[in-house]
């Protein structure tokens, strides 16, 4: 929960029990970083749990296409079925199909002390090369990203990732009144087998995933 305060503003913030159910319905999407150096392990008697990433399976993805053949009424009785599924706070025991081949991250960061030095784009990529490969019924990776976080967006961009939707003022901001659009972007489950894990502790400095 110390990496959610420090990460999201309190608005944006998934409370206890959503990360309890995620745990419950796939623990296996749900994966760690941890700082398992020396010095760190030396100071507080145990390993650091610096960041996570958790997923889950679903088993369709909206048809965001079919969007602009509608009419006013529809259109927006379909936008609002979209935002609920990728509502914060959603409840993951309902989306979450053990057969799905969308993989949905529906979170991911880092301490702040462990930022900007390239822990968050190796640990975002071997998550999902790691979650990928182990399950060969994932056809799609999908995120949901606030148009102002940039560095989550440098990352997924880089990693191959394209925009296929933009939920308009989806994300409170500190602000209030304006609120920033939610970015739907999804990739190729392909792109991320058979990837090269980065195993080398020079590599990772003593960070584990
Ligand atoms: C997103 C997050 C996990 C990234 O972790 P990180 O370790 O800082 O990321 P990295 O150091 O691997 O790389 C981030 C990239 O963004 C770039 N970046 C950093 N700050 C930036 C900024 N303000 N504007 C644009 N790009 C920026 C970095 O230069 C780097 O790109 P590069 O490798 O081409 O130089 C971390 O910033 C975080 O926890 N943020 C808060 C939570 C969040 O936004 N989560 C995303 C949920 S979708």
């Amino acid at each position: 929960m110390n990496i959610e305060r420090q990460s999201f503003i309190p608005a944006i913030q998934e409370k206890k029990r959503v990360f309890e159910k995620r745990l419950k319905v796939f623990p296996q999407g749900f994966l760690a970083l941890a700082d398992c150096s020396e010095e760190t392990v030396l100071k507080n008697k145990v390993a650091l749990v610096c960041g996570y990433l958790c997923a889950e399976k679903w088993d369709f993805l909206p048809d965001f296409s079919a969007l602009s053949g509608m009419d006013e009424k529809e259109k927006k009785s379909s936008l609002k079925k979209i935002e609920k599924r990728f509502a914060l706070g959603h409840n993951p025991l309902l989306t979450h199909k053990t057969n799905g081949c969308f993989l949905y991250v529906s979170s991911f960061a880092l301490l702040k002390d462990y930022r900007g030095k390239g822990y968050g784009e190796k640990f975002f990529l071997n998550s999902v090369a790691a979650l990928s490969s182990a399950d060969s019924q994932i056809k799609k990776v999908v995120i949901l990203v606030d148009s102002e976080w940039a560095p989550a967006i440098k990352i997924y961009e880089k990693l191959g990732f394209q925009k296929v939707f933009e939920l308009k003022e989806f994300f409170p901001t500190i602000q209030k009144k304006v609120n920033a659009d939610g970015i739907i972007m999804t990739a190729d489950a392909a792109l991320f087998r058979d990837i090269e894990f980065s195993k080398s502790e020079n590599d990772l400095s003593g960070i584990r995933i």
